[in-house]
């Protein structure tokens, strides 16, 4: 079964078309990124802009990429939230035209479901269940992905996701958006032992949640006392330090649930997720604790379509498509549907 996805969440635009949930025939994925450089972070209305110039140049491609017809496709999918509405509406538009001109079946898929099942495009093998930590600059969430289709959230963020804690710290550190991705790289040339800062909710063994703010407040609290004292920001050893307890933090809670709920099998998901030193302290821990670990190719990480397509067909499968009634929406309960 071939079926071509879309996804314009956020700030790509991206399609794919992929057989049978698990084989990529073609994916593109047009980044924003200079776009929104300028203004340190996305711009919803520019993003909303940018997604309508680039969808039908984009859309043109995968058939050129994968030289297939577009009546050799058999259904449609679409990314519906959550994400930014602006966006979220082009992508959802542009499907309901399609399938309103061809008849085909449309597939509403959510944003992460679609993050989880790059994990099915990476590993032929992989199948449910298994925890999942998903990581992105929009969630960060430890979830059971009890088949392919039912979901249950363990522990979530109570503040920042992940990837909006390094997004934010990157641009005090005054490095390019998305500061995440520069930040990682400054960071393994740093000392990640030359500042104390928090580990928030270490204390509480009641909870699996995670929060970043402490983190962030005391790295700016940090920041501004060498601002003040005129001395220029050793920002390699800075970079290191909150790197290192931004992964503690996601480690260590994701290996005690993961002890707790009784997996063996754990997976991480989402743009975070080509952190380097997260992948290598999950490595490492899973190793040593015979834990199967299942990370996604670093090219699936950040926002793609090829995921949705994947996700996409296992919701065809349990009976999950839309009418053309279909609707973006800005926050969606990855348990709900
Ligand atoms: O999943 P994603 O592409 O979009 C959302 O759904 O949010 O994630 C984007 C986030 C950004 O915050 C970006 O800074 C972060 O992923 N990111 C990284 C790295 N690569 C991307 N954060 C830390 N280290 C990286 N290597
Ligand atoms: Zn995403």
């Amino acid at each position: 079964m071939k079926i071509l996805a879309i996804e314009s969440s956020c700030d790509d635009t991206a399609i794919a078309i992929i057989e049978d949930g698990r084989k990529i025939l073609a994916s593109k994925v047009s980044s924003q990124v200079e776009k929104h450089k300028i203004f340190g972070g996305v711009v919803p209305e520019v993003a909303s802009r940018n997604h309508i110039e680039t969808i039908v140049p984009l859309f043109n491609s995968v058939f050129e990429e994968s030289k297939l017809s577009f009546t050799e496709l058999d259904a449609l999918a679409v990314t519906y939230g959550p994400g930014l509405v602006g966006s979220l509406l082009v992508g959802v538009n542009f499907a309901k035209g399609l399938s309103l001109a061809t008849g085909l079946p449309l597939i509403p898929v959510h944003h992460l479901k679609g993050h989880i099942a790059s994990l099915y495009l990476s590993h032929p093998d992989l199948q449910p269940p298994f925890l999942c930590l998903v990581v992105s600059g929009g969630h960060t969430c430890i979830i059971e992905v009890i088949n392919y289709t039912s979901f249950k959230i363990i522990s979530r963020t109570r503040d920042d996701a992940a990837g909006e804690a390094f997004d934010k710290i990157g641009r005090r550190l005054g490095l390019d958006y998305p500061g995440g991705v520069a930040l990682d790289k400054l960071a393994e040339k740093g000392n990640s032992n030359s500042f104390n800062l928090p580990i928030p909710l270490k204390e509480n063994l009641e909870t699996y949640d995670f929060s970043f703010s402490g983190i962030k407040t005391a790295m700016i609290n940090i920041i501004n006392n060498f601002s003040q004292h005129t001395v220029s920001l050793p920002l390699e050893d800075l970079a290191a330090s909150f790197r290192e307890n931004v992964v503690k933090c996601l480690v260590n809670n994701f290996i005690k649930s993961a002890i707790k709920y009784n997996y063996t099998t754990l997976c991480i998901a989402g743009g975070v997720s080509a952190n380097s030193l997260l992948r290598r302290k999950l490595d490492e821990e899973c190793q040593n604790r015979k834990i199967k670990l299942f990370k996604p190719n670093l090219e699936l990480c950040g926002d793609n379509a090829a995921m949705i397509g994947s996700q996409a067909y296992y919701e065809f499968l349990n009976g999950n498509i839309s009418t053309l009634e279909l609707n973006a929406q800005a926050s969606v309960n990855i348990e709900n549907i």
